[in-house]
């Protein structure tokens, strides 16, 4: 379980502070899948990086499995409990999707694995690579099959929590229906917290929980 309590997090601009996100506090549960939705500008990103790990809000607390998010932890937290999926460059180009997927599977500690390539081309089929692409440079596919590779590399990390920033935001409908579909079998199938910031309505009407970040806060819809 993944709980932010009442976290602020502001930038100084001169003499004042500004603040992004505010007295804001939610729970996120495993196997659930949850959306945040909000205009432009309103802090997801900044929220999202903070559920991340990748910034420190100013005050409050994330809290993980009862456990608080401190900068002495944060790096094993990065490393061994939460991905991260971007609108892009979530790979990289010069390996094949398939070795993508295994880097990540060696930098998450997976070196004790009798057969990791063959565990790599699976995961990859569970997300509709099969072998003939997971064997193409990640440079040669196309936004829809990156983005299921960046699904794969989430799920071969092994992290419980899944962060997403806009991961449809350059795919066409039917792509993103089917990256949608992947996101909802990673929390009820695979019993993962998976937390999607979208501008998409569809998008946010197939979360099991949507949430709105309205004021500084997050607000349940
Ligand atoms: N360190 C910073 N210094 C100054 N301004 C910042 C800083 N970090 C974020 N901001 C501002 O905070 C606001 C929230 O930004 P953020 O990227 O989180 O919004 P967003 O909801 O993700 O927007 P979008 O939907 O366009 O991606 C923006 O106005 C941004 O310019
Ligand atoms: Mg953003």
């Amino acid at each position: 379980m993944l709980e932010i309590k009442n976290i602020e997090y502001c930038y100084k601009d001169g003499d004042h502070k500004r603040y992004i996100i505010k007295n804001c506090s939610a729970t996120f549960n495993e196997s659930i899948f949850y959306t945040i939705v909000g205009p432009s500008g309103c802090g997801k990103t900044t929220l999202i990086s903070l559920l991340a790990g990748l910034d420190q809000q100013n005050s409050g607390e994330i809290v993980i499995n009862g456990k608080k998010l401190l900068k002495k932890n944060i790096e094993k937290y990065r490393k061994n409990e939460v991905a991260i999926i971007f609108q892009q460059y979530n790979l990289i180009k010069y390996l094949s999707a398939v070795d993508n997927v295994l880097y990540i599977m060696h930098e998450c500690g997976s070196k004790k694995l009798k057969n990791p390539k063959d565990i790599a081309y699976k995961i990859l089929e569970n997300v509709g690579i099969v072998k003939s692409k997971a064997d193409r440079y990640a440079s040669n596919l196309s936004g829809g099959e990156c983005q299921r590779v960046a699904i794969a590399k989430a799920i071969a990390s092994n992290a419980n929590i899944i962060v997403a920033d806009e991961p449809t935001g350059n795919l066409d409908e039917d792509t993103s229906d089917e990256i949608i579909r992947l996101f909802k079998e990673l929390s009820h199938t695979y019993n993962k917290t998976v937390i999607v910031v979208t501008h998409s309505n569809t998008l946010a009407k197939k979360s099991d929980v949507c949430y709105r970040l309205v004021n500084k806060k997050l607000e349940e819809v």
